[in-house]
């Protein structure tokens, strides 16, 4: 949750600030919409500007890019936690004496103990939040030391919970005081100035040089240097052995003439699984991976959202391939499992951004039990890699839309092919059954993917126009089809605002069905499984019997094309590519259902990419 920049200049003639910080801001507001600022140091001064709304409306309103110059700024997008969106609860806060101004990524849990001592020492509040406990409390330890950087150590030391935190104060104009824990923050290594930001793509008009930063590292940055000490162990850190290049472009992280991210992160699919497919084949990882699953005692495998729907798939696949207990679990209830966890087990982490904090929980809960931990996420060097055992990467390149669209299906990818290693491996699959689904369906699959979208995109299209007006939608299915339902159902919710739920075909008549009236529409996912297609009919013919306006999913060859009333097909492979053939319809509906009715598919009320509050 929130975006922050900061840029370090030796002199303004380099850039136009404002400009600057405003076009590193718009890079990062899938992280944050609800408001944002600026503070830049001009004339030996703090000059602030924030208010709430989306970046270009505060443009078109308070002019972020024209009128603020300097050599020194910071900036922030926001997503509300302590205080609700608002001019005042903005970013950047100031203390008192207008000295100091800070942004903040993450939540100060002690913020109220902290507040009551500085206000019983004659501080006075302006905002709700909990960021600005933080400058006051740099102005008093300033007061005090007599040295901005001990201060913000000092400070730093003072506050518990998340933080990823830049300071800026004319006393030392030339310098970005950093901090940074449980949020990200990537310091940007110029070749004449330097910036921080909490991700990459907000950095890359500038430079590919980046330091990732870890926990518990603070420091500063002036334009030609960056100094950088771990504040917990207490020694200085060479940010030169963890620099690195960036090898993606900046037009990865951009639409490239789509409308929308999402839709562009659909369409990108197909090169998407291909990268994820040829870092599979070179991963050296893997094959550790593999063999600490088959010698483990029990599997978990937890994320949040569309990356719990990946490990749900992932449990389905290991019970079938190779006859494997796998046990899927939402992030957020860890403590279910925790207390029976031990040294013997495996836990996987699914978390497309690294950062989700319920996962992360999840993680370290675990590896107190003494537990091994293998990550599968997308961002390199992010917080659940880092504190696993094992990480391997989706490689789908950078997902901007909220929505988890491509990265969804590299997961399912990276999963379905360690499921079919395992089965490999364990004897349950021959040489050539692990051949055939790998290089036949599953490579198939990716290859024909590109005219799959096409054709089910313009399917998708059609069917919006019956479904303009829907208030609420079911989408069933069975087997190895429930995780691809629950999928395509929160799509909907999340983007287009429509009610829908999943439910395996079976519960339907448990419940759910009473709901059922005449042209309710009801998806079906149906996976190339001859058993499931079966059991499926049924479901089919009980909704239609009550009216329901039947939708299906299908492969081409399915019997039950002629028993929906409107079918969409995709190539008959194997039902471990499901997620790769079936998805893209649900994920194309839910976009242009958003767009028919007005909304922004990219950046949807209430959500945010990065999930890092509990
Ligand atoms: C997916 O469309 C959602 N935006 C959300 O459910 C997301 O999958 C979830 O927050 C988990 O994120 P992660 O994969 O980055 O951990």
């Amino acid at each position: 949750m929130c975006g922050i920049i900061g840029i370090c200049l030796r002199d303004r003639s380099q850039l136009p600030l404002g400009e600057a910080l405003f076009r590193g801001l718009l890079r990062l507001e899938y992280r944050g919409y609800d408001s944002a600022g600026i503070a830049v140091i001009d004339s030996s001064r703090l000059h602030i500007v924030k208010g709430k709304g989306r970046l270009d409306e505060l443009e078109a309103r308070l002019g972020f890019t024209k009128k603020y110059t300097g050599e020194t700024g910071i900036a922030h997008t926001r997503w509300a936690t302590h205080g609700q969106p608002s001019d005042i609860n903005a970013h950047p806060h100031v203390d008192c004496s207008g000295l100091f101004a800070v942004v903040h990524n993450g939540i100060i849990e002690n913020y109220l103990e902290v507040k009551e001592k500085l206000e019983s020492r004659g501080h006075v509040f302006k905002s709700e939040t909990d960021t600005e406990v933080f400058v006051h409390l740099v102005e008093e330890l300033y007061r005090e030391l007599g040295d901005v950087y001990s201060a913000f150590k000092s400070a730093i030391k003072h506050i518990r919970g998340a933080y990823a935190i830049l300071l800026i104060t004319p006393i030392e104009p030339n310098k970005i005081f950093f901090a940074k824990k449980d949020s990200p923050l990537v310091v940007g290594i110029g070749s004449s100035y330097n910036l921080l930001a909490s991700d990459i793509p907000a950095l890359l008009d500038h430079t590919r040089r980046v330091v990732v930063i870890r926990d518990n590292w603070v420091g500063y940055i002036t334009p030609s240097s960056v100094f950088v000490e771990d504040l917990e162990r207490g020694f200085s850190v060479d940010h030169e052995q963890y620099a690195m290049t960036v090898l993606w472009s900046l037009e990865d992280a951009s639409r490239e003439g789509y409308p929308h991210f999402m839709l562009k992160e659909i369409y990108e699919q197909p090169r998407a699984l291909v990268q994820t497919l040829s870092g599979l084949r070179s991963d050296a990882v893997l094959e550790q991976v593999v063999s600490l699953l088959v010698d483990a005692d029990n599997i978990y495998i937890t994320g949040a959202g569309t990356s719990y729907h990946a490990s749900e798939y992932y449990a389905y696949a290991m019970s079938k391939l190779a006859g494997r207990l796998v046990i899927p679990f939402i992030a957020s209830e860890y403590e279910l499992y925790e207390e029976t966890a031990s040294n013997k087990d495996v836990l996987i982490a699914v978390s497309q951004s690294g950062e989700t904090i319920d996962v992360l929980k999840a993680v370290r809960a675990f590896k107190k039990q003494g537990c091994r931990v293998v990550a599968i996420s997308n961002v390199v060097d992010s917080a659940i890699p880092r504190e696993s055992d094992y990480a391997i990467y989706m490689r789908a390149g950078p997902e901007i839309g909220v929505a988890a669209t491509k990265t969804f299906l590299t997961q399912t990818l990276v999963l379905g092919f360690l499921a079919i290693a395992y089965a490999k491996s364990s004897g349950d699959l021959s040489e050539a059954e692990y051949r055939q689904i790998l290089l036949e369906d599953i490579e198939g699959s990716v290859k024909v993917l590109g005219k799959v979208i096409e054709k089910v995109d313009a399917l998708a299209r059609r069917l919006v126009e019956r479904l303009s007006g829907v208030k609420s939608m079911y989408y069933l299915s069975r087997g190895v089809g429930v995780p691809i339902a629950r999928e395509g159902a929160l799509k909907i919710k999340e983007i287009a605002y429509v009610h829908a739920e999943a439910y395996p075909a079976g519960e339907s008549k448990h419940g759910p069905i009473a709901l059922v009236e005449p042209g309710y529409p009801v998806v079906f996912i149906v996976p190339n499984d001859p058993l499931l297609e079966r059991r499926i009919l049924g479901n089919i013919m009980e909704m239609k019997a009550r009216g329901a306006y039947s939708i299906g999913v299908l492969h081409e060859e399915s019997p039950l094309v002629n028993s929906v009333d409107y079918s969409i097909t995709v190539p008959s492979l194997h039902w471990v590519t499901t997620p790769i053939t079936h998805t893209p319809f649900l994920q194309l509906l839910a976009y242009h259902l958003a767009v028919k009715r007005g909304l922004d598919p990219d950046k949807p009320r209430n959500l945010a990419k990065t999930v890092t509050v509990e």
